[in-house]
């Protein structure tokens, strides 16, 4: 069996340096936003592994049904070698992939990206036991600063699921999209997960489950501000608004308080007068049509080759090559 190898990207004072720069330039500033990456640590995590399982929320299934329906096919059409996953976690998903691509007889290589080192260790000892014909070289980076990292492979398949390209800003996307380019050669494939456009009904219903979970969820991100950075949000002094912002196409997920809060944030040396009736934008989640997506990969040179959705149309699959 092959040992899996590890790289380690992330400085150590990644998180650390990273949450107090967010939230000096995100909470100290009007309107008031906090990235959602910060909204991952164990609770949070744990908070989101719940909610994929809520019955309102369809794209972690609908996901997962694409995938079980086509994988075969994906792996037939791909002329990949090395699979990279970015993000992977603990993805159940990615074994949908890699056993399609395995039967196919075509794998040398599974790249799986995560910024979680502990996370990663436990999925590529576990997938090189799974895999013995594939080399599983498990990179700890973060996805927005290290795709440099990629261009050594050749023939690959970039896997970037679960619709998490929705998180970043219009800007952000564009420049993740063209940093990603620039990390493929021509004959490269990307296969993106993106959630679409639909019923406004549904989408609020997906992010504003009666349980309350994703409620939680979001509000985790204060409890974060608090333990890391010794702040003092009090929590039940905020209420969620999620709402569809129909014009930017994304669900908007917020913090509102109703009464002024006096908030003090030692670790990033930041105090914040919010006036009654603030928000704090914690969450976007795009949602796509196909010609957004044509629109948006063509601007980098991916062209799709093609799309695959699930049987009610909620969410898809794009296979896009990079071209020239
Ligand atoms: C993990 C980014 C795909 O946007 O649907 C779920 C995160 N936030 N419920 C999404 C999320 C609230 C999720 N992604």
């Amino acid at each position: 069996m092959n040992q899996p190898k590890v790289d380690v990207l992330l400085a150590a004072n990644w998180a650390a340096s990273g949450l107090v720069q967010d939230v000096r330039r995100g909470l100290g500033s009007v309107p008031r936003t906090l990235p959602p990456k910060w909204l991952y640590d164990d609770e949070g995590s744990r908070l989101f592994d719940r909610i994929t399982r809520l019955e309102e929320y369809y794209p972690t299934e609908c996901e997962r049904t694409i995938l079980r329906d086509h994988a075969a096919e994906i792996a037939a059409t791909s002329g990949a070698t090395t699979l990279v996953e970015l993000g992977s976690g603990t993805s159940d998903k990615t074994r949908l992939l890699l056993d399609a691509f395995a039967d196919a007889g075509r794998l040398d290589r599974f790249v799986p990206v995560d910024v979680s080192e502990e996370t990663l260790r436990d999925a590529a000892a576990m997938l090189a036991t799974r895999y013995p014909d594939t080399d599983v070289e498990a990179v700890v980076g973060d996805f927005t600063l290290h795709l440099g990292h990629l261009t050594r492979y050749r023939h690959k398949l970039i896997a970037f699921l679960g619709g998490t390209i929705g998180n970043l800003y219009v800007e952000e996307r564009g420049a993740f999209l063209g940093a990603l380019a620039d990390s493929m050669d021509a004959g490269d494939e990307l296969l993106l997960g993106t959630d679409l456009v639909k019923d406004a009904d549904r989408l609020i219903s997906a992010y504003d489950d009666a349980e309350g979970v994703t409620e939680a969820f979001v509000k985790n991100s204060l409890r974060v501000l608090n333990r890391e950075l010794g702040a003092d949000f009090d929590l039940d002094a905020y209420s969620y608004v999620p709402f569809w912002d129909r014009r930017m196409q994304r669900m908007d997920l917020r913090l509102r308080t109703e009464m002024p809060q006096h908030v003090t944030i030692p670790g990033a040396d930041l105090e914040l007068d919010l006036a009654s009736g603030e928000e704090i934008r914690v969450e976007i989640s795009t949602k796509f049509t196909e010609e957004r997506l044509r629109d948006e990969l063509g601007a980098v040179g991916l062209e799709i080759g093609h799309m695959w959705r699930d049987p009610s149309d909620s969410f898809a699959v794009t296979l896009a090559r990079k071209v020239g």
